[in-house]
């Protein structure tokens, strides 16, 4: 029996679609991520009950923060940007949960600089407010081991690839992080949208829609290049026939990260069929119901569609690019700058993380306050 909602929602299914195809498909994806590292706050005493948490989202983690937060009994302060939608803003409201929206924005640049700026400025006017830096701070891989766990249960001896989008990267660096833990012979594939500097797309324009939720114009701490093996970048129109094919031949209605994640997946199943692919589903397909799933007339058929294989960032090409990346570290333009390092260094890892822990566990009220000064001071470039 779960104690709270947040609980059934932040747990994913395991769902065999095919001979070595499995989904990993969550409801809301990052519950179980926000549920963990709450009570790790909580834990260590960097907050306490009754405290405000604040974060910037463009949607799924602003609906995890504030079931997290209604469970553990904190104030939840979301700046959101305008994908926020009607739904999410109603059910925000009503779990109790502050909402300050952006004004839409002609870039996601501007729109993730706008909120950053945002949440300092109401950072400067509530100092005991504690921001929750998703992108950067990885308290936020603990509620993935939970998941990995389980998937190393129930694919027992399976040589695994796991194949995700990335946008602050703690999911399929938390999930492939843990599964490596446990001995798993497991190989990462990241999904990216074109124009996102993570992998180093950012020369390549995408003419229509973002795919919400991954990529991203900043550097991010929370990404670990050196964990991925193969990177997808995929357009929004191949998206779109990825999540109209996996309704139309699974049933599975899921979003346009999904139907990225899923086009790689089918690809790296085909090139290695001896290895079980499993792709991770992020959200349900509710939020694209208009604009993706209303044009499945448009969708091409899936079969006509191929990965160009490039060697470097100056050869990706629209509609679908792939390239070997052997762990290779961050390109230059997404090092997280002076913010990751101070994340690092004062917030210490994440247990299990196996670099140098700081004072993440057993951390005292007034180190705590310490480590939010700093953080607020040093976090330059941080979202
Ligand atoms: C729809 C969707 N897919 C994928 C992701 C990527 O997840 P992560 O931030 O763990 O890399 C997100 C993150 O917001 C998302 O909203």
């Amino acid at each position: 029996m779960d104690e709270h909602i947040s609980d059934a929602i932040g747990r994913p299914d395991l769902i065999r679609l095919d001979d070595g195809l499995l989904c990993l498909r969550f409801e809301t994806m990052k519950v179980v991520s926000a549920l963990a590292a709450v009570r790790h706050l909580l834990d260590t005493g960097a907050v306490r009950r009754g405290d405000t948490l604040i974060d910037s989202s463009s949607g799924i983690y602003a609906y995890a923060l504030a079931l997290a937060c209604h469970r553990y009994g904190l104030r939840c302060h979301i700046v959101g940007s305008t994908t926020v939608d009607h739904t999410l803003r109603t059910q925000l409201g009503i779990l109790g949960a502050h909402l300050e929206q952006m004004p839409p924005s002609s870039s996601l640049q501007l729109d993730q600089n706008r909120r950053v700026a945002r949440v300092r400025e109401i950072l400067r006017e509530h100092p005991g407010y504690h921001w929750m830096r998703q992108y950067h701070d990885d308290i936020h891989y603990l509620g993935y081991e939970a998941v990995a766990e389980r998937i190393h249960d129930r694919t027992d001896g399976d040589c695994l690839t796991l194949v995700g989008g990335v946008g602050s990267g703690a999911s399929t660096g938390a999930l492939t992080h843990y599964l490596r833990k446990r001995s798993a012979d497991v190989r990462l594939v990241g999904v990216q949208p074109y124009g996102s500097v993570t992998f180093g797309s950012e020369h390549v324009a995408d003419p229509e829609i973002i795919i919400a939720g991954i990529g991203s114009s900043i550097p991010f701490g929370n990404v670990r290049h050196d964990l991925y093996d193969v990177l997808h970048w995929l357009a929004f129109d191949a998206a779109l026939a990825g999540s109209v094919d996996l309704l139309r031949r699974h049933a599975v209605f899921a979003g346009l990260s999904t139907g990225a994640a899923y086009l790689a997946a089918r690809w790296e199943r085909r090139a290695e069929p001896g290895r079980t692919v499993l792709f991770i589903a992020a959200d349900t397909g509710h939020r694209y119901v208009d604009t993706v799933f209303a044009r499945h007339g448009e969708a091409a058929r899936i079969e006509s569609l191929a990965p160009r294989p490039v060697d470097g960032g100056d050869e990706l090409a629209l509609p679908w690019s792939r390239m070997s990346w052997n762990g290779s570290p961050a390109p230059q333009g997404a090092v997280a700058g002076q913010s990751a390092t101070a994340t690092w260094r004062h917030g210490g890892r994440a247990p299990g993380l196996g670099a140098p822990r700081g004072t993440a566990t057993g951390r005292s009220a007034r180190d705590t306050g310490r480590h939010r000064q700093v953080s607020r001071k040093e976090n330059h470039n941080e979202e």
